[in-house]
Protein backbone atom coordinates (compact mmCIF):
# COMPACT_ATOMS: atom_id res chain seq x y z
CA UNK A 1 0.00 0.00 0.00
CA UNK A 2 1.50 3.39 -0.64
CA UNK A 3 1.15 6.27 1.41
CA UNK A 4 -0.17 9.10 -0.40
CA UNK A 5 -0.64 11.59 2.52
CA UNK A 6 1.24 14.84 1.64
CA UNK A 7 3.53 16.18 4.19
CA UNK A 8 3.43 20.28 5.38
CA UNK A 9 6.42 22.37 4.87
CA UNK A 10 7.87 24.03 7.47
CA UNK A 11 8.00 28.16 7.68
CA UNK A 12 10.05 30.48 9.46
CA UNK A 13 7.91 33.48 9.86
CA UNK A 14 9.51 37.11 11.09
CA UNK A 15 6.38 39.01 12.40
CA UNK A 16 6.56 43.03 12.39
CA UNK A 17 8.36 42.87 15.83
CA UNK A 18 11.09 40.41 15.33
CA UNK A 19 10.18 37.60 16.93
CA UNK A 20 10.74 34.18 15.13
CA UNK A 21 7.75 31.93 14.38
CA UNK A 22 7.97 28.16 13.00
CA UNK A 23 4.91 27.10 11.49
CA UNK A 24 3.46 24.59 9.56
CA UNK A 25 2.16 25.13 6.33
CA UNK A 26 -0.79 22.27 5.28
CA UNK A 27 -0.89 21.80 1.25
CA UNK A 28 -4.33 23.13 0.67
CA UNK A 29 -3.43 26.54 1.95
CA UNK A 30 -2.64 29.36 0.76
CA UNK A 31 0.74 31.09 2.75
CA UNK A 32 -1.99 33.75 3.83
CA UNK A 33 -3.71 30.96 5.11
CA UNK A 34 -1.20 29.45 7.31
CA UNK A 35 -0.35 32.65 8.35
CA UNK A 36 -3.71 33.40 9.28
CA UNK A 37 -4.21 30.09 10.90
CA UNK A 38 -1.29 30.30 12.72
CA UNK A 39 -2.35 33.83 14.56
CA UNK A 40 0.19 35.87 12.92
CA UNK A 41 -1.16 38.99 12.54
CA UNK A 42 -2.36 38.86 9.06
CA UNK A 43 -5.58 40.70 8.14
CA UNK A 44 -6.02 39.36 5.13
CA UNK A 45 -9.83 41.39 4.94
CA UNK A 46 -10.26 40.35 1.60
CA UNK A 47 -10.29 36.96 1.91
CA UNK A 48 -7.73 36.07 -0.32
CA UNK A 49 -8.97 38.06 -3.57
CA UNK A 50 -5.48 40.55 -4.17
CA UNK A 51 -7.75 43.34 -3.25
CA UNK A 52 -6.20 44.32 0.08
CA UNK A 53 -2.96 44.59 0.13
CA UNK A 54 -2.99 43.35 4.11
CA UNK A 55 -1.48 40.16 3.35
CA UNK A 56 2.01 41.51 2.18
CA UNK A 57 5.29 40.11 2.91
CA UNK A 58 8.73 39.43 1.96
CA UNK A 59 10.75 36.37 0.69
CA UNK A 60 14.25 35.93 0.57
CA UNK A 61 15.59 36.46 -3.00
CA UNK A 62 16.34 32.62 -3.67
CA UNK A 63 12.73 31.32 -2.61
CA UNK A 64 10.93 34.77 -5.08
CA UNK A 65 12.97 33.78 -7.56
CA UNK A 66 11.46 30.18 -7.48
CA UNK A 67 7.88 31.72 -7.89
CA UNK A 68 6.07 32.78 -10.83
CA UNK A 69 5.52 36.31 -11.78
CA UNK A 70 3.17 38.53 -9.85
CA UNK A 71 0.31 38.68 -11.96
CA UNK A 72 -1.00 42.57 -12.95
CA UNK A 73 -3.58 42.57 -10.32
CA UNK A 74 -0.89 41.61 -7.65
CA UNK A 75 1.82 44.01 -8.65
CA UNK A 76 -0.47 46.78 -8.89
CA UNK A 77 -1.46 46.55 -5.15
CA UNK A 78 1.73 46.37 -3.83
CA UNK A 79 3.78 49.04 -5.53
CA UNK A 80 1.01 51.22 -3.77
CA UNK A 81 2.55 50.13 -0.36
CA UNK A 82 4.86 52.14 1.22
CA UNK A 83 7.07 48.85 2.04
CA UNK A 84 7.06 47.61 -1.94
CA UNK A 85 10.38 46.03 -2.93
CA UNK A 86 10.92 44.93 -6.28
CA UNK A 87 12.45 41.80 -5.49
CA UNK A 88 10.43 40.14 -2.70
CA UNK A 89 7.01 41.45 -2.10
CA UNK A 90 4.39 39.09 -2.41
CA UNK A 91 1.00 38.79 -1.16
CA UNK A 92 0.85 35.41 0.28
CA UNK A 93 -2.67 35.11 -0.75
CA UNK A 94 -1.22 34.87 -4.04
CA UNK A 95 1.29 32.37 -2.85
CA UNK A 96 0.34 28.97 -3.98
CA UNK A 97 2.00 25.65 -1.86
CA UNK A 98 4.81 24.57 -3.12
CA UNK A 99 7.12 21.96 -1.96
CA UNK A 100 10.10 24.60 -3.41
CA UNK A 101 8.91 27.21 -0.13
CA UNK A 102 9.23 24.11 2.67
CA UNK A 103 11.57 25.73 5.09
CA UNK A 104 11.60 29.50 3.31
CA UNK A 105 11.60 32.19 5.61
CA UNK A 106 8.83 35.02 5.42
CA UNK A 107 9.04 38.51 6.93
CA UNK A 108 5.33 40.55 7.49
CA UNK A 109 5.50 43.56 5.61
CA UNK A 110 5.37 46.84 7.83
CA UNK A 111 1.21 47.76 7.97
CA UNK A 112 1.23 50.66 5.91
S1 LIG B 1 -5.71 38.88 1.52
FE1 LIG B 1 -6.25 40.69 0.50
S2 LIG B 1 -4.70 40.92 -0.96
FE2 LIG B 1 -4.17 39.10 0.05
Amino acid sequence: MSNTAVSNNQLTVVDRQGAIHDLEWEPDQTMMEALRDNDLPILASCGGTASCATCHVFLEQEVFDTLAERSEDELELLVEAESYRECGSRLSCQVGFSRDLDGATVTLAPED
